[in-house]
């Protein structure tokens, strides 16, 4: 089973453009109960479920069209030299829905969250890639196929595809066809995610890496996929009946727990940097003298607080720079 074999089963014999441009916007998503961990790691298969809130109208914009030749990638307006990893990424990714050998896609892809806010954008980008084709290809495929060829992309792509709160189930079977994302029918409309960007500096361990290293030698991670159960249980609930410090309390200890079982891999994976640190203790001061304020971490250093809109004017007031994100509004 490979990724090819994958896209055939979703696409079938599907292959002319239906159209001449395909566009679409994804969301990025932050997860609140992390993915990390791969059981299948062609197709990006996780090891347990996870869950997730999308970003509102900050993500990727893509635009797709087949040209003669080889493939031309523009990334908010600049051409993407070859020779890079993302661009190395991406066509490969192509390579799984060319039409004929020879044939190339002029993508064009804007990011609506500012790079400088320090959030990966592989997820919205896989994600609007996969609509982008989808349109272009005039395939309509159904949510979950969508979110299933967005997964081949990057696992967290597959969250990406949906608006509002999102679960990703982790499916069983070896082909990955019961591995997909769903929205869920809940709101909150308060809660607001704020993004504390320490560093943008491309990180030294990728998640891909990250989560290997924990597999194979943290003895930490036996019991991730117990916690990730627990966890996904009090999300939901909190979800349901809108109780914000159960949310928050239940997205950072899951947070923290994934980056324990990371820190206790090896070679060790500490994802943080001191600044990262201080901002935690910070976060933990505030919550102390009252302020219901949590935070979650990717694999990476910056920082994402979840709290309440009536809690902005006072987070700003005492860390300038966040930048604030209301996911349904
Ligand atoms: O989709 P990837 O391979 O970039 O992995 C994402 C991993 C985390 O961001 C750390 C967790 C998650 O669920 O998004």
């Amino acid at each position: 089973l490979n990724k090819q074999s994958i896209v055939e089963k979703i696409t079938g014999a599907r292959r002319s453009p239906a159209h001449e441009h395909g566009e679409a916007f994804a969301p990025s998503n932050i997860a609140l109960v992390k993915y990390w961990g791969k059981r299948n790691d062609e197709l990006n298969l996780p090891v347990t479920s996870s869950l997730s809130i999308s970003l509102g109208n900050l993500g990727t914009r893509t635009a797709v069209e087949l040209i003669d030749g080889s493939d031309v990638i523009l990334l908010n307006g600049l051409p993407v030299p070859s020779d890079t990893s993302f661009s190395k990424r991406l066509r490969e990714y192509l390579d799984l829905f060319r039409p004929a050998p020879g044939t190339g896609y002029r993508v064009t892809t804007h990011n609506t969250i500012p790079t400088a806010a320090g959030l990966a954008s592989s997820a919205s980008g896989f994600a609007a890639l996969a609509l982008a084709l989808d349109h272009l290809h005039g395939w309509q495929l159904k949510p979950r196929d969508l979110s299933i060829l967005a997964r081949l992309g990057s696992g967290s792509a597959s969250r990406s595809v949906f608006k509002g709160f999102v679960e990703w189930h982790a499916g069983s079977a070896d082909d990955g066809m019961d591995s997909f994302a769903e929205p869920l029918c809940a709101v909150f409309p308060d809660l607001m995610i704020g993004l504390i960007k320490i560093s943008v500096a491309e990180k030294p361990v990728s998640s891909r890496v990250g989560m290997k290293r924990t597999i194979e030698t943290s003895t930490l991670y036996q019991t991730w996929p117990a916690q990730v159960a627990r966890d996904l249980k009090s999300i939901r609930r909190a979800i349901e009946t809108s109780d914000f410090e159960l949310l928050g309390r239940t997205a950072e200890n899951n947070a923290l727990t994934m980056h324990a079982t990371a820190i206790a891999s090896w070679p060790p994976t500490l994802f943080w940097l001191p600044e990262s640190v201080k901002i935690m203790q910070a976060i933990w001061s505030w919550r102390a003298s009252g302020m219901p304020v949590y935070f979650t971490m990717d694999a990476g250093p910056n920082i994402k607080l979840i709290a309440l809109r009536d809690q902005v004017a006072a987070l700003s007031s005492h860390l300038h720079s966040i930048e604030w994100i209301a996911p349904f509004t």
